[in-house]
């Protein structure tokens, strides 16, 4: 493991067999739908490489990205899409892809935000849920794993644009955030 981190989480190879998985069963559940996945920037683009390549049913998928943390490691509350879909997605089945679920707050918004355009179905996929700092409830359809209440990163996830380029997800070393304070 590298230095800044606590204590790895998740190995690669524990990850790889959760992802396929995840892509069995919602091959199975969207076995005659025509699926979109929507894919949340920056985070979600490792776990959802990996996911959709598990998925045996023909999909499409597009991104969007919406504003983050910057470099903290509190949520603000305030949501705002920098990247918005390509296409319309009225009566699709979409998916949305996301790293983590923590406060809730973004994908609260995300869920209404899609919802008002119509698709034929609506559900959630999350690699992660930190239910522990959850403020608003979200329903999630399809979870990973759940964490405890620190900040992670790796596969994905990101300190300050940091770490997403490791294979496994581990606790990062509080020391890392704290070097700036
Ligand atoms: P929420 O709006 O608080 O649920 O936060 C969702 C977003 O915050 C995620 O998509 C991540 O980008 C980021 N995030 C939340 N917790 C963590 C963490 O532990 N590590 C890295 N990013 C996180």
């Amino acid at each position: 493991m590298h230095p800044d981190g606590e204590r790895v989480l998740f190995t690669r190879e524990q990850i790889q067999s959760r992802v396929a998985g995840m892509g069995a069963e919602i091959s199975r559940d969207y076995r005659d739908k025509d699926l979109l996945i929507i894919g949340i920037l920056k985070g979600a683009v490792i776990f959802m490489s990996d996911l959709v390549r598990n998925i045996k049913v023909p999909l499409c998928f597009d991104f969007m990205a919406i504003s983050s943390y910057g470099a903290s490691t509190k949520s603000s509350g305030v949501v705002r899409i920098l990247k918005d879909l390509d296409r319309p997605i009225e009566n699709r089945h979409a998916l949305i892809v996301e790293d983590i679920v923590d406060t809730g707050l973004t994908l609260n918004y995300l869920v209404d935000n899609l919802k008002a355009r119509g698709p034929a179905s609506l559900r959630v996929c999350t690699l992660l849920d930190k239910p522990a700092s959850r403020i608003v409830p979200v329903e999630i359809n399809y979870n990973g794993f759940i964490v405890p209440n620190e900040f992670i990163v790796g596969y994905g996830l990101d300190y300050d644009g940091r770490y997403r380029n490791f294979p496994y997800i581990m606790v990062l070393n509080r020391k890392v955030y704290e070097r700036g304070k």
